[in-house]
């Protein structure tokens, strides 16, 4: 070994040792002559003192070393003298005092400082992800990375899970996002897909007696990037046979608290993870992926508003909306300019407009003077509607009250912009805290307007709900309850999963109302639906975003802050310069021509 110690575990109980240190060189300072580097390697950062007084060759060297420099020092481990400790690293109690010296590689000056904050551009981080990898948070994220993989295998081995690996060059099939295809060379013409999820995969692994299977797999999806979504990003995928949809949600509470409170026990996690309808998750929040950390709930107040004259109430109604909203508590205050900018958020969201009413008297909402009650323009309603607007919403005095009107789905997209941008405005989220929850009977179905045709709102191979399944060869199919269920936190969806079909009929009937013709079905799920007639057993599943999971423990906003090489929105890899052309004899070799893209 170069080292016989790490920079970052001295300490003072450390006192009078000889140690040798590797590492890079962070910042250097001269103090009359007297030189101090601070040196890190992995564990940390540790000060190394040059007294040309005591150690003149040395001293001389490390004149000359400049940052990101590789070294390895030779010295011995002293207390600092009192008064001059530093508390804000883990070794400021001590510095070595260094005899020797050696270079062991030299470095270019780095295109931007290797510190603690990324003041650097995003773009020059990725270029030189080496370097940035090299600062400590990003270090600190890939370790708690490493720890949540880590104990995730841990937990499922003690629970009698096998991990399997399944293909990554398999066959395309319509499951939802778009494939990345790769040319057989062998067979000219023909495609191999990646992975968009193991999902039949898994499903077959029941069917060949596994019954507990996971694997830490990378998924792979040509869709457009957003700060949560890369083009190929790790699930935990997960699958068990003989269970219902309680064991699989227990299973994954229980994996989820134990991990979180062993990884990262100083956050503030809540238990246990409620379970909510997708129902009661639109009605109350108005979103499938609600923000729990904070209340404002919603109230549909469709019934009240159409007592009114305003006239985008009327319209929005007779054209089948709803009104709908929210109180934010105590925030009667708002003046005129905070109000146009929540008209403003409401407006770039893609509404057409944002009703308020501030209730500023001091009392009972009922016995408000009609000048104490600020409305929208075009309100105009009297205290008596108040009072049972207010009574409805659970609004008292000194509250704002905001509503929207407009169609669903939209109207749910709206106002759970509104939900959260105020909730960020009033500062409710606390960053510390872990708000989980498991929302279950999500829709079988949703329909897609563009295309006129059903899809599934989960995957073609979740179960309709118990009861549910008669009402496939009915008119209503939108209202058909699933067996699919998802994980959220703070705002995001953090896992997907389901109870599956395991009768092919029954599947069959699935992709005929998904639009699939007999003959397209056989020949893009013809495996599994053949499987399904050799014994499938009953089998569910879940799998658990990793990425998302791991930024949201970094308290990181872009998942590509705890992937070591990720890609840029645009999908471009800036260190190895990918996508890029290949040589024509590559083409050749797979029979492909490449031409402009058509406008
Ligand atoms: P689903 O498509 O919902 O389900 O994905 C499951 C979880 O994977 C994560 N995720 C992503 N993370 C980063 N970038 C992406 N582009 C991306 N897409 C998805 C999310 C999501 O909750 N086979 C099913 C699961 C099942 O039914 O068992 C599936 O893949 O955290």
């Amino acid at each position: 070994m170069l080292r016989s110690a790490d920079c970052g575990a001295l300490r003072g109980e450390n006192d009078g040792e000889q140690v040798t240190l590797a590492g890079w060189i962070g910042r250097r300072r001269d103090h009359g002559g007297i030189i101090f580097l601070d040196l890190r390697d992995r564990s940390g950062i540790a000060q190394v003192v040059f007294n040309p007084e005591t150690a003149a060759d040395a001293a001389r060297i490390a004149e000359e070393v400049r940052p990101e420099w590789v070294i390895q020092v030779k010295g011995t481990v002293n207390r600092r003298p009192a008064g001059s400790e530093n508390p804000a690293i883990a070794t400021g109690d001590v510095e070595v005092m260094a005899t020797e010296i050696t270079v062991l590689n030299r470095s270019l000056t780095p295109p931007f400082y290797i510190d603690d904050d990324a003041e650097a551009d995003e773009s020059l981080r990725l270029r030189y992800r080496y370097l940035d990898l090299r600062r400590p948070p990003m270090l600190r994220n890939l370790t708690l990375r490493h720890n949540v993989v880590k104990y995730i295998r841990d937990f499922l081995c003690e629970r009698d899970f096998l991990e399997i690996e399944t293909p990554i060059l398999i066959k395309s099939t319509p499951e939802g996002a778009r494939d990345f295809l790769v040319p057989s060379r062998m067979q000219p013409g023909n495609f191999y897909a990646l992975p968009q999820s193991p999902q039949q995969m898994k499903q077959l692994l029941m069917v060949a007696g596994v019954e507990r299977y996971f694997q830490i797999a990378r998924c792979f999806r040509d869709e457009d990037l957003r700060a949560d979504r890369q083009l190929e990003f790790t699930q935990l995928d997960l699958e068990m046979s003989f269970v219902e949809e309680d064991d699989i949600l227990n299973l994954t509470e229980e994996l989820y608290t134990g991990m979180i409170e062993s990884v990262t026990p100083d956050k503030n996690l809540r238990k246990p993870f409620p379970r909510i309808s997708y129902d009661e998750a639109m009605d109350r929040y108005a979103s499938d992926k609600p923000d729990l950390r904070f209340g404002l709930q919603m109230t549909d107040v469709t019934d009240l508003a159409s007592e009114s004259e305003f006239r985008v109430f009327l319209s929005t109604i007779d054209g089948g909306g709803r009104i709908k909203g929210f109180v934010a508590p105590g925030q009667a205050q708002f003046v005129t300019g905070q109000v146009k900018e929540l008209e403003d958020t409401a407006k770039a969201a893609g509404a057409g407009g944002l009703v308020h009413i501030r209730y500023r008297g001091e009392g009972p909402v009922g016995q408000q003077t009609p000048e104490e009650i600020v409305q929208s323009a075009g309100l105009r309603m009297p205290v008596e509607w108040h009072q049972r607007l207010a009574e409805r919403m659970g609004a008292g005095p000194g509250d704002l009250v905001l509503l929207m009107a407009g169609r669903q789905p939209r109207l749910n997209a709206w106002l759970t912009v509104m939900r959260t941008h105020m909730g960020e405005l009033l500062k409710l989220p606390d960053p510390n805290e872990l708000a989980f929850a498991f929302v279950t009977r999500f829709p079988l179905f949703d329909w897609n307007e563009d295309a006129k045709r059903w899809d599934s709102s989960h995957h073609p191979f979740t179960s309709p709900a118990d009861g549910e399944e008669g009402e496939l060869d009915g008119e209503n199919l939108g209202a058909i309850k699933s067996k699919a269920y998802d994980l959220v936190c703070n705002g995001s969806e953090l896992a997907s999963g389901s109870i599956r079909i395991h009768n092919r009929q029954l599947q069959e009937k699935i992709f005929g109302i998904l639009g699939h013709s007999k003959e397209a079905t056989e020949a893009q799920f013809g495996q599994i639906l053949e499987a399904f007639e050799y014994g499938a057993p009953p089998h569910g599943g879940i799998a658990p975003g990793i990425d998302r999971l791991v930024a949201i423990l970094c308290g990181s906003s872009s998942i590509r802050d705890v992937i070591a090489f990720p890609k840029t929105q645009s999908g471009t890899d800036l260190l190895f310069n990918a996508p890029t052309s290949v040589a024509q004899s590559q083409l050749d070799e797979l029979c492909l021509r490449v031409v402009e893209r058509p406008d």
